[in-house]
């Protein structure tokens, strides 16, 4: 049988890494295999772009195809081989936040961002995909407190507001892969949403 394909998207601040890790607890103790993995990154190249991808200045073309490079290699070879021999993929960000980030926070073209994804994934798309939306006032808050910030993490709030607005688009354009989480609630609150998300599917 194969594995389900499960992605984490949201702005930065948005708080997924605890909840990423409770799945992967979940799912693990179900006795699946799971494949923990982030992008842009996920395998020794995609991880050596990232690098560039965060830190280095560029246009939004060049990012924009950056980060499709290393999805290919991740794709290729660590995604589709753990789905193939039934892993479940828990990834950290996938394609969904290029549409959010190069296409509504850097205003680059969709119709490119559309035919890259054909190109890139054929078909493929996350099974589930946990949209974690909060206002990105509260993120900046959270953000404050974090580590020195890297290209992304450094924009303004009206950036943000603009990814914000091009994840719900995403979402509201194919609801069934969806489920969208209030992710100012308090971490309890979440954990219990995504539990039910799960339950309603009979994968927990
Ligand atoms: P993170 O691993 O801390 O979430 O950092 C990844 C950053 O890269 C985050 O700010 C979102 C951004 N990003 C894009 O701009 N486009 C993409 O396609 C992906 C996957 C991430």
């Amino acid at each position: 049988m194969r594995g389900k394909f499960i992605t984490f998207e949201g702005i930065d601040g948005a708080g997924k890494t605890t909840h990423m890790d409770a799945l992967e607890q979940t799912l693990r103790a179900q006795g699946r295999e799971v494949v923990r993995t982030r992008e842009p990154g996920g395998t020794p190249l995609a991880e050596k772009l990232r690098g560039l991808f965060l830190h280095d200045a560029m246009d939004p073309l060049t990012e924009t195809l950056l980060v499709f490079a290393g999805r290919r290699d991740h794709l290729t070879q660590v995604i589709e081989p753990a789905l193939a021999r039934g892993a479940w993929v828990i990834c950290d960000r996938f394609t969904d936040a290029t549409f959010a980030y190069q296409g509504g926070g850097r205003g680059f073209d969709l119709t490119v961002l559309n035919t890259l994804e054909q190109w890139v994934q054929g078909e493929r798309q996350p099974d589930l995909t946990f949209l974690f939306d909060l206002p990105p006032a509260i993120a900046a808050q959270r953000l404050a407190a974090a580590r020195q910030p890297d290209r992304f993490e450094a924009q303004d709030q009206a950036f943000f507001t603009k990814v914000r607005e091009a994840y719900l688009a995403r979402q509201q354009a194919q609801p069934a892969r969806f489920a969208l989480i209030q992710a100012d609630q308090a971490p309890e609150a979440v954990g219990k949403q995504i539990g039910r998300v799960l339950a309603d599917k009979g994968w927990a």
